[in-house]
């Protein structure tokens, strides 16, 4: 009897134990005395990824045949447990797998999409987002995201500009490292982490013409001061996994690019983490015309050193038979291998391989609700407001009218990307609004959903128009209309919205229109019509409590936007960062002013369309607020910078309104002449400072000669001597320029 209580007693304590985190050293012992007793089918068995919903006879049978790495999607706990024994304790060498989930932007507590956070410039609300994510992730088994993505989108076109950052590299940069942090913790073994995955590497946001997984052409210059730097940033910042994009770069896809994968990741970048595949990406190369035959694709992502094959089949059927055939080396399979065990010791996994079942569905706490609000509220875009109608004082209306097909959805004000969303715990601005004030609410939805075209909710939206003396009009896109697969090429609002507002300007009551969408859109006749315009990219849960709140003042618009708003789609590809033309836009003539017959040359010879001008509608940076900063000429350290140096950048920001508000100073450069054409500007800085009326702060940078560096004519990296404009402004577009020049 003792002898089988002291075993019970040993595999509880295996269940339970939480040995200390093993040094890197130890990890590495560890990981070469497994490999080296497992056979080649158990080493290939790990680098298979599969996607699994309950513990079915087939896929735990091919857990205990050691055929199975990880799972994706699983979220039942119990579930996640059942599995993860069959592999412990049934398999022949008792390794665990490791469960992910796409947790993009929050696991039950949802934030804005990604695009909505990077309208925040606010990198501790994104690490913060990112810890409740991975808390209340973690809390159900899941030990892996595939986030954070940090694919620079310069082309509203594509709907997964939602899930980026934006178009600036350095906001991508900041906020992707941030959002790194905030998955992985201090320590990637504690249950409540999740291995952070960068992802698509790389160059998916210059998909041509904006259509998903489409070609790319990136010449190296542009990939590396471009679309490489968040990449580089969040492996310097520890991420433990990248993901392959499905796209070609230059002809070669990134499954099985080798220069992307070993020569620049591995080497350059001395990356020491995991690599997995996108969704198929590895079969996906039969169809790019690039490979023969899946195992021809299997031949090819091995040698280029991806590790993991997420839900191909291309490794499990084909990498024990090209070992044996030699086309693929079993040193590489080892390699492969490796990388997949030594996250999985890092994760603690080998130790503490189940979740809490007692601990699991630990959602929503208040904390975390309020941390999504105030997300809301920090990336809420004010576009315009005229003679100040923002912020509300609702007391002082008698009716509001509450009307559009944005003001109560609760599903679509998440956005896309939400596969654990529970919609009963979304509040909607028009919830709010009735808990607020509602004698004075008449709410009339009009449209179905954002595509619907049918007016046949207008007259009832007239009527409450007419019997209201403000109208809140919630216009926008539904979550399904960005994100993954779903692009479009016509970026104004959807179905009849526009029809509708045109209705509701006829009343002559002021309108505030709030645009809740997944990508920055053409909504510059929509603005015309208005009064005040919001925009936000989705809210998530909290999106009513946050629009509410910033409409009636207890929240100012923190948000500036991340990427540019265009005046005509056709603008597309379109963003700040442009490089020089040899002809800019002067003398603007459009379409409609053009006279009968006119002469060829009539309306000048620079880079306008006649249709749209030139530039954006809303640039790049861009937001107000309820007060007004005044800046001062940035005043420079030295005007002479030294290519080993440094200059300090100050500037007086002064707010000049009645209100406390909060600015983002942005420190933008331009490089007057280079071995190369270079950007008319380039973001080099940013600082959020927060001031009393009438309050002046000096805001300082320091700007050292390298953030100057760029990838040079002779494919070197580093700045150039010459002579630099300099801003300190409140958006891509403002502010007076100062010159200094680098020796
Ligand atoms: C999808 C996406 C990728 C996601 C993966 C797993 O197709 O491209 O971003 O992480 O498959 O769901």
């Amino acid at each position: 009897m003792k002898q089988i209580l002291s075993l019970t007693a040993l595999s509880l304590l295996s269940l339970t134990a939480v040995a200390a985190p093993r040094s890197a050293a130890e990890t590495e012992a560890a990981v070469q005395d497994l490999l080296s007793r497992m056979t080649l089918e158990e080493k290939v068995g790990q680098l298979n990824q599969l996607s699994g919903y309950g513990a079915h006879p087939d896929m735990l049978g091919r857990i205990r045949a050691g055929e199975v790495g990880s799972l994706l999607n699983e979220t039942d706990p119990a579930v996640v447990n059942r599995l993860q024994r069959e592999a412990v304790r049934k398999s022949r060498l008792h390794i665990p797998l490791i469960f992910a989930r796409d947790v993009i932007h929050g696991y039950k507590t949802i934030f804005p999409i990604p695009l909505g956070q990077a309208a925040t410039w606010d990198a501790d609300l994104v690490r913060q987002g990112a810890r409740i994510a991975a808390d209340e992730a973690g809390s159900v088994g899941i030990r892996w995201t595939f986030s954070p993505m940090v694919d620079i989108s310069r082309d509203a076109r594509w709907g997964r500009i939602a899930e980026s950052f934006g178009e600036d590299p350095l906001l991508a940069s900041r906020l992707g490292t941030a959002m790194v942090e905030g998955y992985q913790g201090d320590d990637l073994s504690d249950p409540r982490t999740m291995a952070a995955c960068v992802k698509h590497f790389a160059c998916y946001g210059a998909a041509e013409a904006g259509l998903d997984y489409n070609t790319t052409w990136v010449p190296m210059p542009l990939l590396r001061d471009v679309y490489l730097p968040p990449f580089k940033a969040c492996s310097d910042a520890g991420a433990a996994t990248f993901m392959v994009s499905f796209n070609d770069i230059n002809g070669v896809p990134s499954s099985a690019n080798r220069w992307l994968l070993k020569d620049l990741l591995r080497d350059e970048w001395g990356f020491g983490g995991l690599v997995v595949s996108d969704w198929s990406s590895t079969a996906m190369m039969v169809p790019q015309n690039y490979c023969a035959d899946l195992r021809e694709a299997a031949a090819k992502s091995a040698n280029a050193g991806m590790d993991m094959d997420m839900e191909s089949y291309a490794y499990i059927r084909h990498l024990p038979g090209l070992v044996r055939s030699g086309e693929v080396a079993e040193a590489t399979v080892d390699s492969l291998c490796a990388n997949v065990l030594r996250l999985k010791y890092r994760l603690g996994l080998f130790d503490n391989p189940y979740v809490d079942e007692k601990k699991a569905y630990d959602f929503y706490h208040p904390e975390s609700l309020d941390a999504a609000r105030r997300a809301v509220e920090r990336s809420a875009v004010l576009l315009k407001n005229d003679k100040g109608l923002l912020p509300l004082d609702l007391a002082s209306y008698g009716k509001v009218a509450v009307i559009g097909p944005m003001a109560d959805d609760r599903h679509n004000q998440a956005g896309t990307w939400v596969f654990d969303l529970e919609k009963e715990h979304c509040v909607t601005p028009l919830e709010v609004l009735n808990g607020l004030a509602p004698e004075k609410i008449i709410y009339q939805r009009a449209l179905k959903h954002t595509r619907d075209r049918s007016e046949a909710g207008f007259a009832d939206a007239r009527k409450a128009a007419g019997a209201a003396d403000l109208v809140l009009f919630f216009a926008g896109e539904e979550a399904v209309l960005s994100g993954e697969a779903h692009c479009r090429t016509d970026l104004t609002l959807p179905g009849a919205q526009k029809e509708l507002l045109r209705e509701l300007r006829k009343s002559g009551k002021p309108i505030v229109m709030v645009v809740q969408a997944g990508r920055p859109l053409v909504i510059g006749d929509e603005a015309d019509l208005c009064d005040a315009v919001l925009f936000l990219f989705h809210g998530g849960t909290m999106a009513g409590p946050g629009i509410v709140n910033v409409l009636t003042g207890v929240a100012e618009p923190g948000g500036r936007l991340p990427v540019s708003f265009a005046r005509a789609s056709g603008q597309m590809p379109l963003y700040y960062n442009r490089k020089g033309t040899g002809r800019p836009a002067s003398g603007i003539v459009l379409i409609d002013d053009i006279p009968e017959e006119a002469s060829q040359t009539s309306t000048g010879c620079t880079a306008f369309y006649l249709d749209a001008g030139d530039g954006p509608r809303y640039p790049f940076g861009y937001g107000l607020t309820y007060t007004s900063f005044d800046y001062s000429e940035p005043s420079l350290s030295a005007d002479t910078l030294s290519a080993d140096g440094s200059i300090t950048v100050s500037c007086n920001v002064t707010n000049t309104g009645s209100r406390e508000g909060s600015e983002v100073v942005q420190l933008y450069v331009r490089d007057l002449a280079g071995s190369l054409v270079r950007p008319v500007k380039e973001l080099k800085d940013f600082s959020r400072v927060t001031l009393a009326p009438g309050e002046t702060r000096t805001v300082s940078f320091t700007l050292p000669a390298t953030a100057l560096s760029f990838t040079r004519a002779d494919g070197t990296f580093g700045p150039e001597p010459g002579e630099f404009n300099l801003w300190v402004a409140s958006d891509s577009q403002s502010g007076t320029p100062v010159k200094f020049s680098l020796k």
